[in-house]
């Protein structure tokens, strides 16, 4: 059997044997396009090349691109479990040429491949052409040999493949694979064609045209190609079987899934084992690709398919979340093709977990309601919308996991009747919008925004403009007019301070009238997203609603903040450059003197990774390459194929920002509402400062550029030099002289101990009690007191006195910190007459402690007041005189 795995090695060779560059497959959240949902076709990373507006090093690529249907316009959600090739994620396998062969050499290389490299059965093979287009089907009899009637001239679009409303598009040509006569289907183009019999294997893109948003067609700089093969699909034809499913690589999942769920994988649970192996492969790519579950865009795609499979995955009976520990079986079986999922192992395995036990507090309770509300209901009725709303609000059910739930009994769900419920919901929302707390509730927004609409922001341009009062706010209610020192919001038509969002810090500056208004603005917010509010200060004169204010920016601030919002992109682009593109933003913070940057990674940065994303910055800051925005209406955004917008919340216009430039695109190409600086060199220099854990599976770096770079660095440069005086050298020479310093000090302190050492044996200076042994009674008595002796030294040492005394007791004390250790030994002769222990126990009183303890020829206890270690030696002799 020829596997998975092998079937994308061997087409991706065969294309580079026919000099196409190999391409790994580019992230599933598009880069080039933040327009655009998730990556759906294998061409999505190279539109730009085919338009011409890119320039890759070669003119032939090929790939096995990452997909995911699951959003939007291609969203083949819902069918998953229940088919034999629908599939949220899937792999296509693709070869490109950008101008230069065209369709004889893309028909050529296709039917040599399938029929010579693969093997597969010629008279299998069917192809369908644009019914205009002779000349594909004159290449088909010519190199297939293919008999006519199994080249079909399609009429319909089927045959003319365009990437949406607008972009790269032409006439194609399709290859079909006959299961069999023992599956029901006419091939395509016939009545039954629907059936499943002959399954379309691969689409041969003829590249010609540029569709434009006004209906124009014009041509492609050159004809290109496009190809798309399912890598599943292939794999079914290849492994000799009908369903996709049924390929090795599901196999293994569904195997996985059976085992560890303990229950068949076919009859009632087939379904939900496909729809867990399925969802288990589009889940992780999506997290190694830097999505996490979230309540809208992206995330909440992610949302839907993750609670859909834990939901299949409760229907096994399962009591304990299981998805995460799936993620091994995937990495087992995909890991070695797409490295970022070992990468990601341990982030999958944690959201997947956090996700699953999250959504099972609340499973068993809707899944309930659900019964009881379709208790008495027959097939094909109908669930009413609130229910599904319901459903949704309170148990996390997604609109589509309700309908899912009901499929198997043939009740549908009242679309219209949810969105009726979620439409209230929102008005009861905003009816209920309570302020923030500042000077003026959020009701005031709303009518302001009623009466006035959004403020028009004119800042992108310019940090200086007039304005007309259309608002003023003070102590929390809506004034006609405002005078000297009071404190105020104010709020004009338009205005070129920026309002705090998507993390850049609000503009601050002064307002002022030829009349002698003057108002320091120390702060802009921007509520409902919509309203520029300036919170200010009067310092003199007055103004009234409808007045004409002029409005100044603090530029020099404004350009720190842009310099910052900059480098935030730059420094998001290295970061997925130098960890993965698992990597996304989540969250961010532009203030004028520094940035923060929050984004998914597992684990910490070395400092080997943080040196390289700075110095990458800092590459491209030195590019000094201008930043281009490209302004867009989210309808403009949607007819290019943005259906990709879904749930997210951009505004009245989506701003491309890109800036940079790699090998084929630019640097860094980001949807971003804030303000930034016209060239990359404005930046100045990029320095990261610190990088630390904010949650699990979540990191921050906070960094600085310009002047505020500039400055620490300096401070930084002072330290040095400053140390470097402390210990007599130079900066160059810091670090050997203070590592000879160190060692320097490693020896003093190893011959302290051994001085202190000698000194316990031998007595000397900072000794007390006595150095030479006396003779107390019949008894030889040594003493010693010694300051700073480590106490671990004093067995050995008792010992060595004992051996020096032959008979007799000995005593010693180490004072440290003003505390005594004390140790006492007697010799084996004398421990009849005398216990280490009771006389160990004398000395410790007279320390101010408590017992002691050992044996009777050695004992050690310690007591607080060390300055009394002298007596503790008298106590003791005074023991030997009794
Ligand atoms: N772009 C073509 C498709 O997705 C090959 O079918």
């Amino acid at each position: 059997m020829t596997s998975t795995n092998d079937i994308r090695r061997s087409f991706l060779n065969f294309f580079a044997s026919k000099e196409h560059a190999i391409i790994p497959s580019a992230p599933l959240v598009p880069h080039n396009d933040p327009t655009l949902m998730f990556v759906n076709a294998g061409m999505v990373p190279f539109k730009n090349v085919f338009t011409g507006l890119e320039k890759l090093d070669s003119s032939r690529a090929t790939s096995s691109q990452k997909c995911v249907r699951a959003g939007g316009k291609h969203n083949d959600l819902d069918n998953v479990g229940y088919t034999a090739r629908h599939h949220t994620f899937f792999e296509m396998l693709g070869n490109f040429s950008f101008g230069d062969y065209f369709k004889e050499e893309a028909i050529l290389n296709a039917w040599t491949l399938l029929t010579n490299e693969w093997g597969l059965p010629a008279e299998k093979l069917t192809a369908t052409v644009y019914h205009t287009d002779d000349e594909a089907f004159d290449l088909w009899k010519k190199i297939a040999g293919l008999p006519d009637e199994r080249i079909i001239r399609i009429a319909t679009n089927d045959n003319f493949w365009s990437m949406g409303d607008t972009g790269p598009c032409g006439p194609c040509s399709e290859v079909f694979y006959d299961h069999g006569d023992h599956i029901p289907g006419g091939p395509p183009g016939s009545a039954d064609e629907d059936g499943d019999r002959f399954i379309e294997i691969w689409n041969l893109v003829f590249m010609q045209y540029d569709q434009s948003a006004d209906g124009e067609r014009g041509d492609l700089p050159s004809p290109s190609i496009d190809t798309g093969m399912g890598l599943e699909r292939i794999a079914a034809v290849m492994q000799g079987v009908h369903d996709n499913y049924d390929i090795d690589t599901f196999k293994a999942l569904i195997a996985a899934s059976g085992q560890l769920t303990g229950t068949a994988t076919d009859g009632a649970n087939q379904a939900s084992h496909r729809v867990i192996a399925d969802h288990l492969r589009a889940c992780s790519f999506l997290i190694a690709d830097g999505v996490l579950p979230a309540n809208e865009g992206r995330g909440y795609v992610l949302r839907r398919i993750m609670r859909r499979a834990m939901r299949h995955a409760h229907l096994l009976g399962t009591d304990e979340p299981l998805m995460h520990r799936l993620v091994g079986s995937l990495v087992a079986e995909m890991g070695q093709a797409f490295g970022e999922l070992g990468r990601a192992q341990p982030l999958i395995e944690e959201t997947m977990l956090r996700e699953e036990t999250k959504f099972r507090q609340t499973l068993d309770k809707g899944l309930k309601l659900l019964d009881d509300a379709t208790g008495e209901m027959a097939e094909g009725d109908t669930l009413p919308g609130e229910t599904a709303f319901k459903l949704y609000d309170t148990y996390g059910f997604p609109y589509d996991l309700t309908e899912d739930a009901l499929r198997n009994r043939g009740l549908s769900v009242d679309r219209a009747g949810f969105d009726t419920a979620m439409e209230a919901q929102k008005a009861a929302a905003r009816a209920a919008w309570k302020g923030s707390g500042a000077a003026a509730s959020d009701d005031i927004w709303f009518d302001v925004a009623e009466r006035e609409g959004a403020t028009e922001f004119t800042g992108y341009t310019s940090t200086t403009g007039e304005g007309r009062v259309v608002a003023l706010v003070k102590d929390g209610t809506l004034v006609d007019s405002i005078s000297k020192g009071d404190e105020v919001i104010i709020v004009t038509n338009q205005t070129p301070f920026y309002g705090e969002s998507g993390g850049q810090m609000g503009d601050s500056g002064m307002m002022s009238s030829a009349e002698g208004l003057s108002i320091t603005v120390a702060d802009t917010s921007k509520p409902l997203g919509r309203i520029h509010a300036h919170h200010g200060k009067v310092d003199a004169g007055e103004v009234c609603v409808g007045d004409t204010v002029h409005l100044d920016v603090d530029a020099a601030r404004r350009d720190a903040l842009r310099a910052n919002h900059s480098a935030t992109h730059l420094l998001h682009a290295a970061l997925r450059n130098q960890l993965g593109g698992h990597v996304t933003q989540k969250g961010s913070l532009v203030a004028p003197d520094r940035l923060r940057f929050d984004f998914s990674h597992p684990a910490g940065l070395t400092a080997e990774e943080i040196a390289v994303i700075e110095a990458e910055v800092n590459a491209e800051i030195r590019g000094n390459e201008a930043v281009t925005t490209r302004l867009m209406s989210p309808d403009d955004a949607v007819e290019a194929g943005a259906l990709a917008l879904f749930g997210e919340k951009y505004g009245d216009e989506v701003r491309v920002l890109s800036m940079g430039r790699g090998a084929d695109k630019p640097y860094s190409v980001e949807l971003c509402g804030g303000t930034h600086v016209n060239a990359l060199g404005d930046i100045g220099i990029f320095r990261i400062i610190s990088e630390s854990a904010v949650s699990s599976g979540v990191r921050r770096i906070d960094a600085l550029t310009g002047e505020a770079a500039r400055q620490w660095l300096v401070r930084r440069d002072d330290t040095v030099k400053s140390l470097a005086a402390l210990v007599k050298s130079s900066p160059e020479e810091l670090s050997s002289r203070v590592s000879a310093l160190l060692d320097e000090r490693k020896k003093l302190e190893r011959e302290l101990a051994e001085a202190k050492k000698t000194l316990a044996m031998g007595g000397g200076a900072g000794t007390s009690g006595g150095n030479e042994a006396e003779i107390i009674g019949d008894v030889k008595f040594q003493g010693q007191v010694v300051d700073g002796l480590n106490p671990k030294e004093l067995r050995g040492l008792i010992d060595e006195a004992k051996a020096k005394l032959g008979s007799g007791i000995a005593a010693l004390a180490a004072v440290n910190d003003g505390r005594a250790t004390f140790a006492v030994g007697v010799t084996d002769d004398l421990t009849d007459r005398y216990s280490a222990v009771d006389l160990v126990r004398a000395g410790v009183e007279a320390l101010g402690g408590k017992g002691g303890g050992g044996r009777a020829d050695m004992a050690q206890g310690g007591g607080p007041d060390g300055a009394k270690a002298g007596a503790a030696m008298d106590a003791v002799k005074a023991r030997l005189k009794d």
